[in-house]
């Protein structure tokens, strides 16, 4: 267990030295305790919180993750975040773009940790964060409403910062890791907000044509799915199993489908939970 100076509490003066956003973050609420902070989000969105609202708790008692997944949240040793949009700033943005923002956010999750821990941190797509192919870290978008029927999209995502092995559950010691497991050293997690806020804010405010364009680059560099043999579970049940030619420009797989030639169209593949076979890279 990190002691209290190796891992500061999460404190609103302590994020706030280190925060240079101008949107994001202000305000930004700190919870004790809840049961998701996307969940909070939403509640605070319907009462008119303002955008780019971000709340952050210590613990969740029913952290919510893809595809109706839970996400493992002990208190006092991750980052469980959630930052509110509200729907004028979409206005004008076409459907292509916004269907990007789960990718944009991983590139800044991982560039960021990428910056701060010196660690190399993987994408598997769409957006779980890996290092040494375990996930330290997970992304959920999801869309609302708001106090005036207008809709809003929270983006949440949790990290594993300073879990030690024995703090997982042993049925996820083999899939999961945390940042201080892997650095071998603890991280202070206000900073690691403030840092995560201002990369996700830039990303956002420069969100556009030419800017997806890059961050799609991005993404392909980071991205170990593209190339690698995979198992994909497109619908409840529904597996299907290939190698990944390409990630389009909506960010779909393209699956050439095993025991198809390559003359045969790929599957395009929009949502999904892929299982990695063998990595693009591994012989
Ligand atoms: C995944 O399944 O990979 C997505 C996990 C997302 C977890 C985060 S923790 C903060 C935010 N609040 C939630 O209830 N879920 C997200």
């Amino acid at each position: 267990m990190p002691s209290s100076t190796q891992n500061p509490a999460l404190s609103l003066e302590s994020i706030s030295q280190y925060l240079t956003t101008t949107r994001v973050g202000k305000p930004t609420i700190l919870l004790h305790s809840t049961d998701s902070t996307n969940a909070a989000a939403f509640e605070l969105a319907r009462q008119g919180t303002p955008d780019g609202t971000v709340v952050l708790s210590e613990q969740q008692s029913a952290g919510r993750g893809r595809l109706g997944r839970t996400w493992f949240s002990p208190s006092g040793m991750n980052i469980y975040c959630s930052i509110i949009f509200l729907d004028q700033a979409d206005q004008g943005r076409p459907h292509q773009e916004l269907s990007l923002i789960p990718l944009i956010t991983g590139v800044a999750i991982a560039r960021t940790l990428q910056q701060i821990t010196r660690l190399s941190p993987t994408l598997k797509w769409p957006n779980d964060i890996l290092i040494q192919k375990k996930k330290v870290a997970g992304i959920l978008c999801e869309r609302g409403g708001t106090s005036s029927n207008h809709s809003c999209l929270v983006i949440g995502f949790g990290i594993n910062v300073n879990m030690e092995v024995a703090d997982f559950p042993e049925d996820l010691r083999n899939h999961a890791t945390s940042l201080a497991t892997e650095a071998g050293q603890f991280f202070d997690r206000n900073l690691l907000v403030a840092h995560l806020l201002k990369k996700i804010e830039w990303s956002w405010t420069r969100h556009g044509k030419e800017h997806s364009s890059k961050i799609l680059h991005a993404y392909r560099e980071l991205c170990s799915t593209l190339g690698a043999s995979v198992r994909v579970e497109t619908s409840p049940g529904k597996i299907v199993t290939g190698r990944v030619l390409t990630i389009d420009d909506e960010g779909s797989l393209h699956l050439q489908l095993r025991e198809t030639s390559t003359a045969t169209p790929p599957l395009i593949i929009r949502s999904g939970e892929v299982i990695h076979l063998r990595d693009a890279n591994e012989p």
